[in-house]
């Protein structure tokens, strides 16, 4: 399942219009469309979809208006996966070589600058107002705070509580800022921006404790990422916090994620650990409830196509594989 099957022929339209947009806005350069085509081909295009289906949920305001900042939101999307690449040392996303495997961190920071300034750029054109310009600008420090806190906690166990605070920062503020920027610049009210915002966070949490299981269950193919790379990189995420608590063979699983050399096979270890508890339908749990809440809040009784696609992105990101 993807966005187009998850939803009506409005996101059918609205996807290909986006496809189109985001390639006309990185050809300028011809080293730089070539170095991120790859990789900007290969996403999901889950924030802008979600703040293009809020744009239309409830008011119709127009996608020629409604373009360049859904394209803004992949562009720092992308650069910030640009320069997450170089402080995981990731050899591959979204099913090809990271950037920062075929030219070196140099061109790296580079190219995901470049992204993040061609974002901006869109969003100053274009004139959403100061509004929308505070909304990006929180995103992007939050992301940062999340990035640098996981950073400083590298091979060593969070607590629940820090691991919640970390997911927030770095995934979930912005798919709710996604949808608060669709209901801001269409116009709703107050208390339907809120319950959108709240849908938006909920459907991050849930996301990124998918992510989270991917990075161990997944299938490289369908991932397009490496099994085991948080692990490898000093990132400890729910399924291990859950596992280190229940597991019989805790102490092991502890001993390889605070090693700072984590193998092959210390990975096939840890895997092997971490099914041989309740971890996985734990970390599902809890996704599917935050999932339960982003339904809860979505506003407006949901009738639009707009609406229905928005619950159906929700199963999407609890089901999907990749
Ligand atoms: C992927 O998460 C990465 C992020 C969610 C954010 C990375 C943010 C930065 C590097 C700072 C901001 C930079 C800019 C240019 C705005 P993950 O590592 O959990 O997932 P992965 O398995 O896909 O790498
Ligand atoms: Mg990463």
């Amino acid at each position: 399942m993807n966005f187009l099957s998850a939803s009506e022929d409005i996101t059918t339209q609205d996807f290909h219009e986006l496809e189109d947009f985001i390639e006309q806005s990185i050809c300028e350069d011809k080293f730089i469309y070539e170095t991120c085509k790859p990789l900007i081909g290969g996403g999901k295009r889950l924030r802008p979809m979600l703040f293009l289906l809020c744009t239309h949920a409830k008011n119709s305001y127009s996608n020629e208006k409604a373009l360049p900042l859904a394209a803004a939101l992949e562009l720092i999307h992308t650069a910030s996966l640009v320069h997450d690449d170089i402080l995981d040392g990731a050899k591959k996303r979204r099913g090809v070589s990271t950037i920062n495997s075929r030219y070196g961190a140099q061109i790296s920071v580079l190219v995901g600058d470049y992204l993040f300034a061609k974002a901006f750029q869109l969003v100053a054109e274009n004139n959403y107002g100061d509004k929308v310009a505070e909304v990006l600008s929180k995103l992007v420090k939050n992301l940062c705070v999340g990035e640098i806190m996981q950073d400083r906690s590298l091979f060593a166990v969070p607590t629940l509580g820090e691991y919640y605070t970390r997911i927030n920062l770095k995934t979930a503020v912005f798919l709710s800022s996604c949808c608060k920027l669709g209901g801001i610049v269409s116009g709703m009210s107050q208390k339907e921006i809120d319950g959108l915002t709240f849908y938006g966070g909920s459907l991050g949490l849930a996301f990124q404790i998918v992510d989270d299981i991917l990075d161990f269950f997944g299938d490289e193919k369908v991932t397009g990422k490496i099994v085991g790379g948080d692990l490898k990189s000093g990132v400890v995420t729910l399924p291990v916090i859950r596992a280190l608590k229940v597991s019989k063979e805790s102490e092991v699983l502890r001993g390889i994620i605070t090693s700072r050399e984590v193998t092959n096979s210390d990975i096939d270890k840890a895997v092997e650990i971490i099914k041989n508890t309740d971890a996985v339908e734990y970390c599902k749990m809890r996704a599917t409830a935050h999932i339960d809440s982003a339904l809860v809040n979505l506003p407006f009784g949901i009738k639009t196509s707009a609406g229905l696609a928005l619950e159906k992105i929700a199963d999407f990101v609890v089901d999907r594989t990749w």
